[in-house]
C-alpha cells in the first residue's frame, strides 16, 4: 500500500507505511513543523522560488477585480483559507476590505499549529478589529467539517500552488471535497502555478544554496526527532525532476548507499538498496486548458483567471454551480 498525500494516519502510521512500500515514499505534508516552515519561508524569498512573488504581483496589482464578485453579493461573507500559511498575500486582501467596510470574518486553516500561532498574533497588531478564527486542519478534514459554516456566502482561498502539491487523481479529490464544502454560488480562488520554461521551474526546486535540499530532508530529520531515527543525512540527496507533458515536478530522497536505518521509537528497521529513492513530494504545473477542463469536471464556473505580466502563475477565481 503506498502512502499518498491522503489525510489518514499519523505522522508514525504514514512513515510506517511509505517506508514499507515499493517504491518507498513519505506524505509531504510531513514537512511543515517548525523547523519546515521556517525552511519554506525561506524557499519563498529565495530568487529562485518565483511562484510567491508572482502571486503576490497578482494580488497587488488585481485585488479589486479579485474581490469585486464577492463584494458586489452586499452582504456579510466569510473568508475562508485553506493552507493560510503566514498569510501574506491575503493581508492585502484584508487591508482592502478593511478600506471597504466590508462585512466579514476570515478564517485561516493549516495543518501546522506553530503557523497558525504565528499568523494569530501578527492579524491581532495589523488588523485588531477582524474577527478571526484560525482552524488547525488538513484541506480535506476541514472541507468536510465546515466549521466555518454560518449560513453567509464564503469566498474560499486555495493559494500558493498548494493544489499543485496532489496528483491529478488526488487533486480531484480535493475539488470533489471543495465542491462538497463549498454552497451554491460561492466563490473559490485557486492559485495555480503554470507550465513554462522546464528550466524556470526546475531551477525553483533545486537552489544552489540547498535550501530546498534541507528543506527535503526535513522529513528525515523530524524522523530522528520524533520516532527516535538513525539516519544519516548526508547518506541522501535531493533529487527534483522535472517532467514538462505531466507539469510533474518530482523530488525524491535517493539513498547514496546500502543501509539499514532503524527507528527506536516504533521497534522498526528499513532497509534502502544503494540509489533506492524516497518519493516526497509532487508539485504540479497546469496549464489554463487544463484548469478550465477542472472547473469543469469539479462542478464550478469560471468567472476570471488573473495571472502575472509573464503568465508564470495564475489565480483562478470559480463559482460554485
Ligand atoms: C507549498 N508548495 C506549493 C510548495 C511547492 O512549490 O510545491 C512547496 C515546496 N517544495 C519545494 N519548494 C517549495
Amino acid at each position: 500500500m503506498s502512502s499518498k498525500n491522503l489525510d489518514f494516519g499519523t505522522f508514525a502510521q504514514d512513515v510506517m507505511l511509505g517506508l514499507s512500500a515499493s517504491p518507498k515514499s513519505l506524505p509531504s505534508k510531513y514537512f511543515y513543523n517548525a523547523k519546515g516552515d521556517k525552511l519554506f519561508q525561506k524557499i519563498m524569498a529565495m530568487p529562485e522560488y518565483y511562484l510567491t512573488k508572482k502571486e503576490f504581483e497578482i494580488f497587488e496589482t488585481q485585488y479589486e477585480l479579485i474581490l469585486d464578485p464577492i463584494l458586489n453579493l452586499d452582504q456579510p461573507f466569510n473568508l475562508v483559507e485553506l493552507g493560510a500559511g503566514d498569510g501574506l498575500k491575503t493581508k492585502i486582501l484584508l487591508k482592502y476590505l478593511k478600506s471597504r467596510n466590508a462585512d466579514f470574518e476570515y478564517f485561516p486553516i493549516d495543518f501546522s499549529g506553530s503557523v497558525l500561532q504565528e499568523l494569530e498574533e501578527s492579524l491581532k497588531d495589523e488588523f485588531p478589529d477582524l474577527s478571526v478564527t484560525c482552524l488547525e486542519d488538513t484541506y480535506r478534514g476541514s472541507l468536510v467539517k465546515r466549521l466555518w459554516d454560518n449560513g453567509k456566502p464564503n469566498l474560499i482561498l486555495f493559494l500558493g500552488s498548494n493544489l499543485g502539491n496532489f496528483s491529478q487523481e488526488e487533486a480531484f479529490d480535493i475539488l470533489d471535497h471543495l465542491r462538497i464544502g463549498a454552497a451554491h454560488g460561492d466563490f473559490v480562488l485557486i492559485g495555480i502555478d503554470l507550465k513554462k520554461d522546464p528550466q524556470t521551474i526546475l531551477d525553483a526546486y533545486h537552489d544552489p544554496e540547498g535550501i530546498t535540499r534541507d528543506f527535503n530532508l526535513n522529513l528525515l530529520d523530524r524522523i530522528n526527532q520524533e520516532l527516535d531515527g538513525d539516519i544519516d543525512l548526508n547518506t541522501f540527496k535531493h533529487w527534483p525532476c522535472y517532467d514538462p507533458i505531466s507539469g510533474e515536478c518530482r523530488s525524491y530522497l535517493v539513498s547514496l548507499k546500502k543501509q539499514k536505518i532503524n527507528l527506536k521509537a516504533l521497534d522498526q528497521s528499513f532497509d534502502f538498496e544503494a540509489f533506492e529513492s524516497v518519493f516526497t513530494e509532487i508539485s504540479k504545473k497546469y496549464s489554463l486548458k487544463e484548469i478550465e477542463q477542472f472547473a469543469e469536471k469539479g462542478g464550478f464556473e469560471s468567472v476570471q483567471n488573473f495571472t502575472d505580466s509573464e503568465n508564470y502563475f495564475a489565480d483562478v477565481l470559480w463559482r460554485r454551480k
